[in-house]
């Protein structure tokens, strides 16, 4: 595995750090929120920040999964797709979306609209990376890990072709293993 990364981009230790300075950003956000939350991770890119941020939130929360179709496996311009909707009630509930990385803004775009319309009380959004090159106006995040350069990368939950969700720190995939 090693020998496909190129460079690391962000290690284990800086994400560590800054992965619980999130979670003490959005403690304060709903420090006053009775009830707890739900937390809606897009599967299965956010599983590893998913569960290192949770640790460090000290408030009851309810998990929601949602799946959403990788479409950069698949036929260029192909739109996402919801493939797993969450399957509690949302209305009147705070919602926070958490997700590995926002690129184009296509996936997040959708599962705000799909989540928007269940009618919550609040709708925020956790992303670990955003690219700052593509970054769309209309899809904004609340909360931000990292800015990154527009380079492919993997590692702590990203994938390649299913591949690397493991790797410990977030690194550049080697080019021509992708083009
Ligand atoms: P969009 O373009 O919809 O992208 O904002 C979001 C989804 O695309 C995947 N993605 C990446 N996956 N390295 C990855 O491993 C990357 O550099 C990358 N950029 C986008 C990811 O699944 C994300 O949820």
């Amino acid at each position: 595995m090693e020998a496909d990364i190129e460079r690391i981009l962000i290690p284990r230790d800086v994400i560590a750090t800054r992965v619980r300075e999130m979670a003490s950003e959005i403690a304060r956000t709903y420090a006053n929120t009775l009830g707890g939350i739900v937390i809606v991770p897009v599967l299965a890119g956010s599983i590893i920040f998913l569960a290192d941020l949770i640790r460090w939130l000290p408030f009851k929360m309810r998990i929601a999964l949602m799946t959403v179709s990788s479409y950069r496996d698949k036929t260029v311009g192909q739109p996402p797709r919801l493939l797993q909707d969450v399957s509690i009630d949302l209305r009147d509930r705070h919602v926070l979306v958490v997700d590995d990385i926002l690129d184009t803004g296509n996936t997040l775009r959708l599962v705000m609209g799909q989540l928007a319309a269940r009618q919550p009380a609040s709708l925020r959004m956790a992303v670990l990376l955003r690219k700052t090159a593509k970054a769309p106006r209309d899809v904004k995040a609340d909360f931000i890990g990292f800015d990154i350069e527009d380079v492919f990368v993997v590692g702590y939950g990203l994938d390649f072709k299913d591949l690397y969700r493991n790797w410990p720190d977030i690194g550049v995939l080697r080019p021509e293993l992708y083009s």
